[in-house]
C-alpha cells in the first residue's frame, strides 16, 4: 500500500483530532495535530509576557524554539524546548488567545515549513485550519468536518464535565464562536474548505461513524 497523506480541517471543537487520531492508528501512520503547534507558541509567548500582536517578535522568539510532538499511547504529546507542556497548552487562557498569534504571516510560514517537513515521507494526518488548503495541497484525501456551535459546545461541554473540569455551556458557545469568527476572518490563511475537500456534518454522527466515512474516502485512494 502507498503511503498517502490526509488532510482533515475544521472549525473548533468539530472532533477532528478525536477522528485524525483514531484513522492514523487504524493506518498505522504519524497523527500530527497542527494547533498544538500554535497553542504551545502561544503559551510560551504568554509566559514571556510578549504582545501577542506584535509578529516581530513572536516571529523571533518561534525561531528559538523547539516544538515536538511525540506519539504516545492517548493521541500525543506536546514538548516545548523539551519540557511537556501537554497539558499547559489546553486551558481556557490559551484556548482564547491562540488565534492571536496564528493572525500573523511570519508566524504562519515557519509553521507551515516545520508541518511540511514532518509531512515530507507521507503517511500522516494532519489536522487544523489550513492543512487542505496550504499546508498538504496535494493531500490525497482532504476532509472539512463540520457542526453546528450548539453541537460542538455541548460536546465539549460534556468532555469538561466528565473529566471534573468547571464548564459553562453558554460561554462555550461564545467562546467557540469567537475563534471560528478570528480563524475564519483573518487574511492569512483563514479557516476555509478547501475546493476538493469532502465536507462532513458531523452533528448527528457518532464517532466510529465519522471515522468510518473517512476510511472509505482512504480506500478509495490506497
Ligand atoms: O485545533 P485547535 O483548536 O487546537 O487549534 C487552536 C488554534 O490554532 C485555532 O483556533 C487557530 O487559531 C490556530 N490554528 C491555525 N492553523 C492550524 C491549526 C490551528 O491557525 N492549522
Amino acid at each position: 500500500n502507498r503511503k498517502i497523506s490526509i488532510a482533515i480541517d475544521g472549525p473548533a471543537a468539530a472532533g477532528k483530532s478525536t477522528v485524525a487520531k483514531i484513522v492514523a492508528e487504524n493506518l498505522s501512520y504519524i497523527y500530527i495535530d497542527t494547533g498544538a503547534m500554535y497553542r504551545a507558541l502561544t503559551y510560551k509567548a504568554i509566559a514571556n509576557n510578549l504582545d501577542l500582536e506584535d509578529e516581530d517578535s513572536l516571529v523571533e522568539m518561534l525561531l528559538k524554539t523547539e516544538i515536538g510532538l511525540l506519539p504516545s499511547d492517548n493521541g500525543q504529546i506536546v514538548l516545548l524546548d523539551n519540557l511537556d507542556v501537554t497539558n499547559e497548552i489546553r486551558t481556557s487562557e490559551v484556548t482564547n488567545l491562540v488565534s492571536i498569534p496564528s493572525k500573523h504571516l511570519r508566524v504562519r510560514e515557519e509553521m507551515v515549513r516545520r508541518q511540511q517537513s514532518f509531512a515530507k515521507s507521507g503517511g500522516v494526518v494532519m489536522d487544523g485550519r489550513d492543512i487542505g488548503t496550504h499546508v498538504l495541497p496535494n493531500a490525497e484525501v482532504k476532509v472539512f468536518l463540520l457542526a453546528s456551535v450548539d453541537e460542538r459546545a455541548e460536546r465539549r461541554h460534556n468532555e469538561n464535565l466528565q473529566k471534573g473540569f468547571p464548564s459553562d455551556l453558554e460561554k462555550l458557545k461564545e467562546e467557540i464562536a469567537r475563534r471560528d469568527k478570528i480563524d475564519s476572518e483573518r487574511e492569512v490563511a483563514p479557516l476555509k474548505k478547501a475546493e476538493d475537500a469532502i465536507e462532513i456534518d458531523t452533528t448527528s454522527l457518532t464517532i466510529p461513524e465519522v471515522v468510518d466515512k473517512i476510511m472509505a474516502l482512504v480506500h478509495e485512494r490506497i
